[in-house]
This record gives structure tokens, sequence and C-alpha cells, in this order.
């Protein structure tokens, strides 16, 4: 099966489908509606702009102009190339039963993405019950859609998250590895798996789980260290490494994790089947690596030693063996040359931002 996953079967199998993205003008989402357009689906994103979106950057009193100019243009980037690309963008709630199946029937979607949440775990601890509303009650009303409207949907893909796994107690964790999740964040995650699975059980929704991890890239503005540590390096502050920067993620391009989901997408599957996939570059990389990348692009960044912060959790990385032999699915972009690239194109982003602002 996997070796007949080409370009031209992709395409084949995604034309004709009707994809809508819950959640899809963040970062992930709106990535992933231009990759799935490409392959040939209709996209529809649903989004309230809400979260980590146009609406917080404008009435967040924390951030100062600099950075609200900086983020506005990434979002604006994501609108044009959306637009631009023929996707459709329905400004909705997926928390409201009422508008969020009025705009799924609207279009008619054969595939659903699930993508709403507080997306930062971290955030997620400090507002336990939106962190639920935005994952699980926005997956409520996903779920009782494709069980109103059973002949519809083929597929459910959910976002989940490798936090699900927890403390990880090998180097490397598979999808057989059992989750112990902590925190609101993660044990949101795992009861949307549970669910997502319980509906595939009871009522034979087509699903299929992913379980990505350290994500960076283009317009990405939820400020994880990835994206931190160009930005202290081009304000000249220093690029904290915890206990040496030996702690590890499994970093991933964003253009790995959108080619494996539209893989996971166009593969030919049962129609009632439920899989779960790690989808991550599968390899996990130094934090002292990543500075060390920033420093090749930026040479005037300094990094400087803490003590490690026990209260970290202890990560490492996914084995991505199963989306291998399923999808055929090959990371393209290790951390040398995918996190190089983005550090490039932030440098010009964030010179483009200081001749708007301080012009004015
Ligand atoms: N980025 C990562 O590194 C990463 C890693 C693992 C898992 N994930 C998961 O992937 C998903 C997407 O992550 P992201 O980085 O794109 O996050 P993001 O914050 O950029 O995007 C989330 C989007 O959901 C929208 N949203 C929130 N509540 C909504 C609601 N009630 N109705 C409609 N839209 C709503 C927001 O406006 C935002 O545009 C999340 O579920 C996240 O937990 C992300």
């Amino acid at each position: 099966m996997t070796d007949k996953l080409t370009p031209a079967k992709i395409r084949r199998n995604l034309s004709g489908e009707r994809v809508s993205l819950i959640g899809g003008a963040g970062f992930i989402g709106h990535n992933l509606a231009i990759g799935l357009r490409q392959a040939g689906a209709e996209i529809q994103v649903v989004d309230n702009l809400m979260q980590n979106n146009l609406t917080t950057n404008v009435i967040d009193q924390n951030l100062d102009p600099f950075r609200r100019e900086l983020n506005h243009g990434f979002l604006i980037q994501r609108f044009e190339m959306m637009r631009d690309a023929g996707i459709k963008l329905d400004n909705a709630d997926a928390r409201s039963m009422i508008d969020l199946p009025e705009v799924l029937r609207d279009f008619d979607p054969t595939k659903l993405v699930h993508l709403s949440a507080i997306s930062s775990a971290v955030d997620a601890k400090h507002v336990p019950g939106h962190c639920f509303d935005l994952q699980l009650v926005t997956l409520r009303n996903v779920l009782e859609f494709t069980r109103l409207f059973p002949n519809s949907v083929n597929q459910l893909v959910l976002m989940s998250s490798s936090t699900v796994y927890g403390d990880f107690k090998t180097p490397t964790v598979d999808e057989n590895t059992r989750p112990r999740p902590y925190g609101i964040y993660a044990n949101a995650k795992y009861m949307a798996e549970r669910l997502a699975r319980t509906y595939n059980d009871q009522y034979g929704l087509g699903l299929t789980i992913i379980r990505p991890s350290a994500l960076y890239g283009e317009r990405c503005i939820s400020r994880r260290v990835s994206q931190v540590f160009i930005e202290n390096a081009l304000m000249g502050k220093p690029l904290l490494l915890e206990g040496s920067g030996n702690g590890r993620l499994d970093f991933t391009y964003i253009y790995d994790l959108v080619d494996g989901i539209v893989r996971s997408m166009a593969v030919d599957r049962e129609p009632e089947s439920s899989i779960t996939f790690n989808m991550t570059c599968g390899n996990a990389r130094t934090i002292a690596e990543l500075a060390g990348i920033v420093k090749s692009v930026i040479p005037t960044a300094i990094c400087e030693e803490r003590p490690r912060n026990k209260i970290k959790p202890v990560r490492g990385a996914l084995s991505t063996k199963r989306a291998s032999e399923t999808l055929n699915f090959r990371p393209q972009w290790p951390l040398e040359i995918g996190y190089k690239r983005y550090c490039e194109w932030y440098v010009e982003q964030w010179e483009r931002t200081q001749r708007v602002v301080f012009a004015n």
C-alpha cells in the first residue's frame, strides 16, 4: 500500500474531498489548509480568531507595539495565503452547538480536522476551564455532528499531542507506549483521544489521531523555545540553557507535519478504522543544538547557563515507524536545514517590521 502513495495518488484520492478544519486559522491549521488545497481538496476553515490569533493580538495588554505589529504581519500573511489558495473561511465559534453545525452543513464536509485548543500547556494551566471548553466542548460538537449526519463524513483527524506520553521513561516512545499525561492540557488531549475512539467504536466514525511535537515554522506566534531563542538573539538577550541545554525535544518543521497529515488523509483505509500516528521528525535534539543553529544565523547571539528546572518534563524522540510503514512518511527537514531556514525567514520579518514601526 505504502509505495503506491505517490503524489499523483494523493491528488487523486483527495480531489473531490471536502475538508473542514476546526481551529484552522491557527499555526498548524492554515499551513495544513494550504497543503490540503495544493493536494486537490476543497477546504473550509472554521475559526473564531479568538485564541492566539487576531483578537488576542489586538486586545492583549501585555503586548508591546513592536510584537503586535510583528504578529499582525504573520497573521495577515496567513489570511492572504488562504484567500489566494481559494480557501473558504467561516468565522464561527466551535463551542456553539448552533453555529458550528450550521457552517458545517453549509459546506457539507467529507473529512473534519479538529485543531481548536489553547495550544500551550503553560497557558492552559492558568485557565483550566477555558482549556476544557476549547478542546473538549468543541470536540463534542464535532463528534455529534458526525453522529447526527453519519453519511457525509468519512474521517475525523484529531490533533492530539506528544504530551499524552508525560515524562518519557525511555529515550524513544511509540504509539503502544502507555500514556501518562499530567496537567490539564495533556489530560484534555488524552480525554479527547478516548472520546473520539468511543465514537469510532460505537458509531463507526473513521478516525485518525495525530501526535505531533515541538513544531516550528513560518507565521507561528506561539512563542515556543524555537521562536523565543531567535527573538532573544535579535534583541541582544541571552539564550537560556537550563542544565547546560541538554534537555531533548523532537523538533519538527511544520512542512513535515503537513506532509504526514495529508498522507494520512489520502491513504486507502477501511471506512470505520481508527489509527494513531506519532508525526514528528523522529529525532530528539538538545536545546544547546537549537541555540547553536541560532548562533550560526545570528553570530552575536549569547548563551547563558541556568540550573535545570526540575518541574520541566523529560522528553525524547517519538518513533515514526508506523507512519513510515503505513504512509511512506519520510521527514525531509532535519533541524540543521529546517530550523536554519526558519531563522533566516524570521530575521527578514523582524527587519521588515522594524522598518514599519520605526518609520512611524
Ligand atoms: N504547535 C505545536 O507545537 C503543537 C504540538 C502538539 C499539538 N498541537 C495541537 O495542534 C492544534 C493546533 O495547534 P496550533 O499550534 O495551530 O495552535 P494555534 O493556537 O495557532 O491555533 C488554534 C486555533 O484554534 C482557534 N480556536 C480556538 N478556540 C476556538 C473556538 N471555540 N472556535 C473556533 N476556533 C477556535 C484559535 O482561534 C486558533 O486560530 C492544537 O490542538 C494543539 O494543541 C500543537
